[in-house]
């Protein structure tokens, strides 16, 4: 296939960081090959973003689109790199490759480790947010919402599960359960107007109330909270149904209390407010009480797959402390702390170098220069003859259906004329089998 010297590199997930970073690459004259968990390409652009901000995803699409479109770069989704996937990083580099961009995102699922986040009814946004997106495995999973449901958080995440459980659920009741005040909130006004129409104000009023004591105590003024919650208020968009949205401050779960394996009830622990390292952190009264939901989920951020095969930290995959290639002082480097070396070949990008950090425009900058990390690094080397046949015959050998470019154009056009012909915005199938079939693979093959 390609007999021309060039620089070989694998990018391992096709998210945003990933996609963008891969045709940074591809345009500096490497030869990149992506290869991606989900059969589509887009990570959270496509499986995360809300999925009735119809002109937003359109827009990363026919980004991610031209970026694959490149002929540099080739695509293969649906199967899983790591240590326990369908290729090692060993694998990929008995392949040829010369480097490895990490931007596998975060997969893994931060829990609290509170007593009862077993029982039906306790669940974490990431599967919620998937299940919604129609991600197959997760579109397929059954989710006990129920009438009344706490969301712990309080970051765009949670508003966009309140959204959905107020439009999609129509839950009589939502509280955010949020463990610090109004002043320390992380959503946007602008994803606060979708959601603010249903925010019961009289009893956010009460909550001002109660809890004006602690702010004083910290000598926070009020008003910054109230203004970080309402000053959406002038652009709320329409009131949906009948469901109550409010917000219970400086308050932190404890446990979920169950019958029978289903929850019950949510067990919350007051909190004062106390300054420290130049932050104001939550620091528990001892005094509890109990919130009547039947479900809790969990809005608090994500973390990296511990399983991936790299160390990690709290905060994503282990970067060198010394970078080799800094780009704006960053390090996109792995690192191995036991070995206390650089792991040479792998750099991380996007939420797997930070977890939970920032919107898509954040993992495109954060991909790219990730990818001018890799750039600096493999001039270092010299330039190879990608071995693309190997490649192919690897992903032959691998026991599912792999997915490529054209395959995706294909699928892209069936869901297309399907949304056409059922008169929707957008149609979307909701399991693998019927994504193969319409992109006339086996629908029999199996699946992780
Ligand atoms: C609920 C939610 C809503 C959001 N809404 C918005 C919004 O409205 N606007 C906005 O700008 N931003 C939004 N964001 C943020 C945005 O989605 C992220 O900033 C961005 O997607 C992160 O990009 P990434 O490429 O680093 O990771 P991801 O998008 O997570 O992509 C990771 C990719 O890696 C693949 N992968 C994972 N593990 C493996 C593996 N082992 N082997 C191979 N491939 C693997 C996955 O299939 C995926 O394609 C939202 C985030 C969430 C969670
Ligand atoms: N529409 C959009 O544009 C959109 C939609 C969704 C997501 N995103 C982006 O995606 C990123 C991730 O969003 P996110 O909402 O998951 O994260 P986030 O903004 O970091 O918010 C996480 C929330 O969880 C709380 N929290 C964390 N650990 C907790 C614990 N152990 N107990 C109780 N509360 C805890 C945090 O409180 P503290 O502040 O006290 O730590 C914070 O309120 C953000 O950059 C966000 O903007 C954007």
């Amino acid at each position: 296939m390609s007999e021309t010297n060039a620089y070989f590199v694998a990018v391992i997930g096709a998210g945003p960081s990933g996609l963008f970073g891969a045709r940074e690459l591809a345009n500096q004259g490497a030869r990149v090959v992506v290869f991606n968990r989900d059969i589509k390409p887009g990570g959270l652009a496509e499986y995360g973003v809300y999925p009735n901000k119809h002109k937003m995803k359109d827009g990363f699409r026919k980004q991610f689109r031209a970026a694959l479109e490149n002929d540099n770069l080739s695509y293969y989704g649906n199967l899983r790199v790591g240590a326990e996937g369908d290729l090692t990083l060993d694998d990929l580099r008995a392949l040829g490759f010369q480097a490895l961009l990490v931007t596998v995102g975060a997969q893994g699922t931060k829990w609290v480790g509170l007593p009862g986040e077993k029982f039906v009814g306790s669940y974490h946004a990431k599967d919620l947010v998937y299940h919604y997106n129609k991600l197959p495995p997760f579109s397929q999973e059954r989710f006990r919402l129920g009438k009344r449901c706490a969301i712990i958080g309080a970051g765009n995440v949670m508003l966009d599960i309140a959204y959905f459980m107020i439009h999609e659920v129509k839950a009589e009741e939502i509280i955010a359960v949020v463990r610090r005040g109004p002043g320390e909130v992380n959503f946007t006004k602008e994803e606060m107007t979708r959601t603010i129409a249903n925010l019961d104000l009289d009893a956010f009023e009460s909550e001002m109330k109660r809890i004006l004591p602690a702010l004083q105590a910290v000598n926070q003024d009020p008003e910054i909270g109230r203004h970080k919650v309402l000053d959406a208020l002038p652009k709320a968009g329409p009131k949906f149904g009948d469901t109550r949205f409010r917000f219970e401050f400086l308050t932190s779960p404890v446990q979920m209390i169950g019958e029978n394996g289903w929850l019950a009830k949510l067990e919350v622990e007051d909190n004062i407010l106390v300054a420290k390292d130049n932050e104001l952190k939550a620091r528990g009264t001892g005094h509890k009480r109990t919130l009547d939901v039947e479900a809790v989920i969990f809005a608090i951020g994500d973390k990296i797959d511990d399983a991936f095969g790299l160390p990690t930290a709290s905060t994503g995959f282990v970067t060198n402390p010394s970078p080799r290639f800094p780009i704006d002082g960053i390090s996109y480097e792995a690192f191995n702390p036991d070995a206390d070396e650089p792991i040479r070949d792998v750099f991380v990008g996007g939420w797997a170098r930070k977890a939970s950090e920032g919107l898509v425009g954040y993992a495109r900058k954060d991909g790219t220069n990730a990818s001018k990390a890799v750039w600096q690094y493999l001039q270092t080397l010299q330039p190879t003859v990608p071995n693309l046949e190997a490649v192919a015959a690897k992903m032959k050998s691998l026991s599912r259906p792999i997915i490529t470019k054209e395959n995706i154009k294909k699928l892209e056009e069936v869901e297309a004329a399907e949304a056409q012909k059922r008169g929707l915005e957008e149609f979307k199938f909701e399991t693998n089998e019927e994504m193969l079939q319409a992109m006339g693979l086996n629908p029999s093959a199996s699946f992780f």
